[in-house]
């Protein structure tokens, strides 16, 4: 029996049915605005730069929290005439944000870093992102938590997003879907998820006030789509609505997107909360559907009450939203009195951590370097970030880990044994710069400043290490976007020179370079890439990251993951380039702005597939240690269930075992309405096929599944015509292409699912 089944039942034999009735106005305020624990202040952004915060002004009118678990985001009031417990809501998308450690009490509140939310998706497996879920939720329930707010499931509108590092990806299938694998792996620890940011939050730049411009179609096929496919497929138990504005609503404000799409289309159950201060008009939040207001304050209670009694604010609609609350609220553990260990299960948890950043990590060049065979065992180690692993980004999204394992660190572990010149002089400078770092705050997680290497310490490693290893460092955060300039987008003097003078070194001696690259988001490739005879995309890969970095070098995990977004040739080939993080007017301003969503439903690869615009790294590609063969594919439609069946076989060419990420594109007729010259439709990843064996793999889509939106019919619609399937290695490496026509239109109020 399924936890939520036994849960309802719990609760439907133990709690009468309608609390809700029995409670005072000032109670059912109570419930909807809820309370904050204790927050540092993040720190103020750097004059010029866009960054945009909370605003530490709001602290001191926020209700002080129960604090029941120190560090936790947030909680709910009890009400305790009535036996309503508080619920307790902690972030974040790559395992539980709380303090960790609290005064007089010598026990460590540390939780497992899993690795960035990209790097999930870059597995393009739900089954693993599930098992990420299982391994969050079941911290989480130990440490006395309800809610977890995650997945951050935004698209990948721009790749400066300061907290793309948190997100899925710019398709909105892989996004939904790796997002519903997450959410039914954290639930199915009896522990909700609360979804985020719904919507439109792609940028960090005036977040709590710009107004994302645009049109009803590129909502629904592209910024709304992760979050219909999450709540339709995995039905989490809340909604975090978003601080921005959406053609000139704010997200909390907006009925349309709460009430009728989110809950009337779609189907939600489960109750809105706002993002943390996302303040506007309670009364408008409690009208369109946003049913808690977090962390909540008195002024907000006030204005709440003043409109109920005044008829501003119907009470059956403060009613429902009260309802909303509670019933998603019975689910959790708090209601459930819960027993909570303090002791999760985080020794357990590293090998899940060590495992999915190595299946998910992303070959992306591998000029017959890797896997570093036996005889190459002495490597010269480059880059601060080799031996000071950046685990994860910045802000809500960070996690108080146990520890960390650097590259340096984990290649030991493996027997490889760093080149040991470098890596003392590497180890010392690391630990000064470290000493005048200030203490760990999750808003800010200091970097050590690149460290200069000499000629001469470069020429001797090339003459006495066998290889090169240089790992590239970014982090980023909430907060600000990233910038598109030297040492951020753009790889610094510094970096250039290191790497352009390590090639020649170790290239002049017939030996190879390797690069590692442990970042949160995407960067230029086109100035140094050809220095590389390898390059291992390893994101920022959890606590464990040095462990699943040497797993993927010395070829005990075959690397199987697959880009989530297009790395562009330069930035200015960006859709949304003009276009982020403002449009024209508000760039130079601190007031709100607008931003334009002018590529429309040109974002990412079908931008750049569409337009013919060549790229670095195209969506979906990836290497291996093996080689696949696709065998033929067959593409059908079954007219009566309304789906199309594509199946083929997938085998493996190579000598080593491996797992393929089988994608399918559609091409659809474009006689009615415009589209992309190709979309993602469905992918399966396969299990480990063994060296010269094959698998089958076939996928049932439903043909709503294929429908774009006719903004001026208000419905769904599949055009007559023939659609071209191109099932392939990543959108550009298609290995078969096939059709099947359809002879008629086929239209849907809503998708299937
Ligand atoms: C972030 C959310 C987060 C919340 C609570 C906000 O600043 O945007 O993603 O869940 O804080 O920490």
């Amino acid at each position: 029996m399924s936890f939520l089944v036994v849960s309802l039942l719990a609760v439907s034999l133990g709690v009468k049915a309608d609390i809700v009735d029995e409670m005072t106005l000032e109670e059912k305020v109570d419930i909807v605005v809820g309370t904050a624990t204790a927050w540092p202040n993040p720190p103020q952004p750097a004059p010029g730069t866009f960054a945009n915060p909370p605003q530490p002004a709001h602290f001191p009118n926020t209700y002080q929290a129960q604090g029941r678990v120190q560090g936790a985001a947030g909680e709910s009031m009890a009400i305790a005439r009535l036996g309503i417990p508080s619920i307790v809501f902690t972030d974040g998308p790559a395992g539980v944000r709380i303090d960790p450690a609290r005064p007089n009490d010598k026990r460590s509140y540390r939780a497992t870093a899993f690795p960035i939310g990209t790097l999930v998706a870059s597995s393009w497996d739900v089954q693993l992102a599930k098992a990420v879920g299982q391994g969050i939720g079941s911290e989480a329930r130990e440490y006395g938590s309800d809610i977890m707010l995650c997945p951050g499931m935004n698209i990948m509108r721009n790749p400066l997003c300061g907290r793309n590092y948190e997100y899925y990806s710019e398709d909105p299938l892989l996004a939904g879907r790796i997002a519903a694998g997450m959410v039914e792996g954290i639930q199915s620890e009896g522990v909700g998820t609360s979804v985020k940011h719904f919507a439109v939050n792609n940028q960090e730049t005036f977040r709590n006030g710009i107004n994302a411009v645009v049109s009803e179609r590129a909502l629904r096929e592209l910024y709304l789509r992760p979050f219909e496919v999450v709540v339709k497929e995995a039905k989490p138990w809340t909604v975090m609505s978003s601080y921005n504005k959406i053609n000139g609503t704010y997200a909390s404000e907006n009925e349309w997107l709460l009430t009728k799409v989110l809950r009337d289309e779609w189907g939600f159950m489960g109750f809105v909360m706002t993002d943390w201060w996302g303040e506007h008009d309670a009364v408008r939040q409690m009208l369109a559907g946003n049913d808690m207001l977090m962390p909540g304050t008195p002024a907000q209670k006030q204005a709440i009450i003043l409109a109920v009694k005044e008829g501003r604010l119907p009470m059956a609609v403060l009613d429902r939203n009260v309802r909303c609350i509670i019933n998603a609220m019975r689910l959790m553990p708090s209601w459930r009195q819960y027993k909570y260990s303090n002791a999760p299960d985080v020794k357990g948890h590293e090998a899940l951590a060590r495992r999915t950043a190595a299946e998910a990590m992303v070959l992306l060049k591998n000029d017959g370097v890797l896997p570093l065979t036996k005889a190459v065992r002495r490597p010269a180690l480059f880059g601060v970030a080799s031996y000071d692993l950046i685990a994860g980004g910045s802000g809500s999204g960070y996690v108080y880990k146990r520890h960390k394992v650097s590259t340096f660190q984990g290649l030991q572990a493996d027997a490889v044994k760093p080149w040991q010149p470098l890596a003392n002089r590497y180890t010392a400078y690391v630990a000064d710069e470290q000493k005048k770092m200030p203490a760990e705050n999750f808003w800010y997680v200091p970097l050590v400043p690149e460290m200069n290497v000499d000629d001469d310490m470069i020429a001797r490693s090339a003459r006495e290490a066998d290889v090169a290893i240089i790992t590239i460092g970014r982090s980023s955060g909430e907060g600000a976007d990233r910038q598109a300039s030297q040492g951020d987008y753009l790889l610094s003097d510094l970096e250039l020179s290191l790497l352009r003078r390590t090639s020649q070194a170790f290239h002049a001696l017939g030996k190879k370079v390797v690069v590692v690259l442990n970042i949160g988001g995407v960067i230029d490739m086109l100035s140094w890439q050809h220095e590389a005879d390898a390059i291992l995309l390893a994101w920022q890969p959890g606590q464990e990251g040095g462990l699943s970095i040497a797993d993927v070098l010395t070829g005990r995990v075959n690397p199987s993951g697959r880009l989530p977004m297009t790395f562009p040739l330069h930035y200015a080939d960006v859709p949304s380039a003009d276009n982020f993080p403002v449009t024209a007017a508000g760039a130079h301003s601190y007031a709100p702005a607008s931003v334009v969503y002018a590529e429309d439903l040109f974002v990412g690869y079908c931008h750049y597939t569409s337009h013919q615009v060549p790229v670095a790294y195209p969506f979906g590609f990836g290497l291996s240690y093996t080689s696949f063969q696709y065998g033929s594919f067959t593409a059908s439609v079954d007219t009566v269930r309304q789906r199309v069946c594509i199946e083929g076989t997938v085998a493996n060419m190579g000598k080593v075992a491996g797992c393929e990420v089988v994608q399918v594109y559609v091409g659809s007729p474009q006689t009615v309405l415009y589209k992309p010259e190709r979309e993602l439709r469905g992918f399966a990843k396969t299990g480990a096929i063994s060296p010269g064996a094959e698998q089958r793999v076939s996928f049932d889509i439903p043909l709503s599944d294929m429908a774009s939106y006719d903004a001026d019919a208000h419905r769904w619609i599949c055009e007559a015509g023939t659609y071209k399937v191109m099932v392939g290695a990543s959108c550009t490496d298609i290995r078969q292409t096939l059709a099947f026509a359809l002879d008629k239109a086929y239209t849907f109020s809503n998708r299937q699912h």
